[in-house]
């Protein structure tokens, strides 16, 4: 039986491998790709998919560029940490697939409009404009999801792009608000689980040796941890946005609990924070499954077992 998924992203090489990852799974269908402005702007994100998609030899996935822009907020991209391209490390050809034609809004309504109710997982890796402008221009759309995967946040760990906000809500919290209040099953991987994710050497060198797709990551990832290695002193990169993937297709891999998760949206020192009532003393309801506990070792195998059916 295998899972329908749509995936929302702002490809950066974490976002291309877990692309990569979820093409290279059988268990997976991918009904759509989804771009959104985040590392890099949406005329680069769009392109990157594609890139990413013809690296997989899957030009028949339907990929379509959402939102340029945040729901209020100045764009913030990330092209300290991604490079210009977005997909800097590795030389790959420019797309020849076209882009979906219309608005991944209005694609993913439709879609989700026609699929069985609670069919469609929705995984998101970049900012949640695309999915909250959904959530509000197309409120019976939720219908059909079964749930939202995201990566973004983080509490104990803090954040990586102010002391208090992770990237990816920290870009668009009014958008993370609306998917946060939604009530629709959302499971959240923050810097705390992805953190202990980081890619050592022996995982590039079993990388090189898948061969051309395996290279190619190779090179994004060495090019893409720099920036955490300088600031974190980690011994490699994190490599966030997989464990999106790899939730689906290995859960026991991860741990964590129900919690209240609620977004800062008005303080200037702590806005696009993740508020995460890991201990439960307000009371408050849980709205999100918080992952916590990862399995860094069992993530790579499976990531590299993968990658080498591409
Ligand atoms: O903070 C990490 C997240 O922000 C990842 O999704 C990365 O790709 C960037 O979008
Ligand atoms: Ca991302």
């Amino acid at each position: 039986m295998t899972r329908r998924i749509v995936i929302d992203t702002d490809p950066g090489q974490d976002d291309a491998v877990a692309l990569l990852l979820a093409l290279a799974s059988p268990e997976l269908e991918v009904a759509a790709v989804t771009a959104v402005a985040g590392n890099v702007p949406l005329s680069r994100t769009s392109v990157n998919a594609r890139v990413v998609c013809e690296l997989a030899g899957r030009p028949d996935v339907p990929v379509y560029a959402g939102c340029d822009r945040p729901l209020r907020r100045e764009p913030y991209t990330a092209e300290y940490v991604h490079g210009p391209t977005g997909l800097d490390g590795a030389d790959l050809p420019e797309p020849v697939m076209p882009l979906a034609d219309g608005h991944a809004v209005d694609a993913l309504a439709r879609l989700l409009t026609a699929a069985e109710p609670a069919s469609v997982t929705l995984c998101t890796l970049g900012p949640l404009t695309n999915v909250a402008t959904l959530l509000r221009d197309h409120p019976g759309a939720g219908r059909g999801l079964a749930g939202i995967v995201a990566m973004g946040g983080g509490f104990f760990e803090g954040g990586n792009t102010t002391p208090a906000a992770e990237f990816n809500i920290y870009v668009d919290p009014e958008a993370a608000d609306i998917v946060f209040r939604s009530g629709l099953p959302l499971t959240l991987f923050p810097l705390d689980a992805t953190h202990q994710v980081l890619i050592l050497d022996d995982h590039l060198r079993r990388l090189r040796a898948l061969g051309r797709v395996g290279r190619a990551v190779a090179g994004w990832l060495e090019f893409y941890e720099r920036w955490d290695v300088a600031k974190y002193g980690f011994e490699g990169g994190p490599l966030h946005d997989p464990c999106v993937i790899a939730y689906l297709l290995a859960p026991g891999l991860f741990g964590g609990k129900d919690c209240n998760v609620q977004i800062e949206v008005e303080s200037p020192l702590t806005v696009g924070m993740t508020v995460v009532d890991w201990w439960g003393v307000t009371g408050d309801p849980a709205n999100c499954h918080v992952v916590r506990d990862v399995d860094a070792e069992g993530f790579f195998d499976l990531l590299i077992e993968r990658l080498g059916r591409l």
